[in-house]
């Protein structure tokens, strides 16, 4: 009896030795399985009570399982206090602190050219324009036929171009848009067109697409008059109330007869600066009033109706409002250029 009561407190002394030196949920089951499995130490010694005499038996049996439920209970105490550390760990070192900054949404911004074309087409609709687009893969017809230029007409060297095939091309220009709206619809037409545009040319100030916006205006009694009222008033809301413009005479073969139009600098009102290079005057665009040949191609009597049109270039819109150098940045999408322009449409 006292040999086997001595076993069971050895391997009780055991038990609690290595079961304070385990710090892993893993060894403190291995334990178990090492003492209390069905090879286990104490089991055996359960297994060998056939061997002592059978008056001691249920001492010795008593004993036995008295120690069973100990070191079960020790061992579900160091897997309490084991969880309990991990939790306690994860806790310190998981913890977040709710009182730090945040990181931070970056917001995008609209291109320089979306906000300069929305105001143009606010402008423009805020005077009574709807807006129109047309295809940008455009038919040699509605880009340069339909525009009054002729197969071989020299004009056409005015705009180089992306041919697709001999009668298909990019378009140079959204003026096409305008013989598509008349197609389409009958006088009174008061419309904006924006769109890209194409041609072969690339430096400082040019870009091999760019974007266009095309007005055109057609009514009974519509003269040069109206055409400079309406581009003098649009200016004025795009650049700032002080805004001049002046008419240069021009040729384009869609329009008779034809202006290019000028703005008082925006940067020196007029005085003379680098922007304007000393003159005052900055070119914004191209205009006219509707060659009858376009009006009598479209279906529209021109000793009826007569109209005005204009093209201008968003991207140059856009470099002289917000004095850009070089307009190739502005298809370089570097965001520290392009954060700079935080403006709501
Ligand atoms: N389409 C011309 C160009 O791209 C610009 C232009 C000039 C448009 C006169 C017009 C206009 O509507 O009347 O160079």
């Amino acid at each position: 009896m006292s040999v086997i009561s001595e076993k069971i407190q050895e391997i009780l002394a055991y038990a609690k030795s290595r079961l304070e030196e385990s710090n892993e949920a893993g060894d403190v089951n291995d334990m178990r399985v090492r003492l209390l499995g069905k090879s286990g130490e104490l089991t055996s010694l359960l297994r060998g009570l056939k061997d002592i005499p059978p008056e001691e038996r249920p001492g010795v049996g008593k004993l036995v399982n008295e120690a069973r439920d100990s070191i079960a209970s020790m061992i579900e105490l160091r897997l309490a206090l084991l969880k309990r550390l991990e939790l306690e760990r994860k806790i310190r070192d998981e913890r977040i602190d709710v009182t730090l900054s945040g990181k931070g949404i970056k917001r995008g911004s609209y291109h320089p050219c979306t906000l300069v074309r929305e105001e143009i087409l606010r402008v423009f609709i805020s005077l009574g324009f709807s807006v129109e687009q047309g295809p940008e893969i455009e038919s040699d017809y509605y880009n340069f036929r339909r525009m009054n230029m002729p197969k071989d007409h020299p004009a056409r060297d005015m705009q180089d171009t992306f041919y697709i095939t001999p009668d298909v091309l990019l378009r140079t220009h959204t003026s096409p848009v305008q013989a598509r709206v008349m197609d389409k619809s009958k006088p009174p037409i008061r419309v904006v067109c924006p769109g890209k545009v194409y041609r072969p040319d690339d430096d400082a100030t040019h870009s091999p697409m760019f974007q266009q916006v095309e007005g055109l205006v057609v009514d009974k009694n519509i003269t040069l008059c109206d055409l400079k009222g309406t581009l003098e008033c649009a200016a004025k809301e795009l650049f700032d109330s002080k805004t001049k413009i002046r008419f240069r005479p021009s040729y384009f073969p869609f329009t008779e007869p034809s202006v290019e139009v000028d703005v008082t600098c925006p940067v020196c009102h007029g005085k003379g600066c680098r922007i304007c290079k000393g003159t005052g005057w900055i070119e914004v665009l191209g205009a006219g009033v509707v060659n009858p040949a376009v009006l009598r191609d479209s279906g529209i009597d021109p000793d009826i109706y007569s109209g005005f049109a204009f093209g201008m270039g968003v991207e140059r819109i856009a470099m002289i409002k917000y004095g850009i150098p070089d307009m190739r940045i502005l298809f370089e999408n570097d965001a520290r250029f392009l954060s700079g322009f935080k403006e709501e449409i």
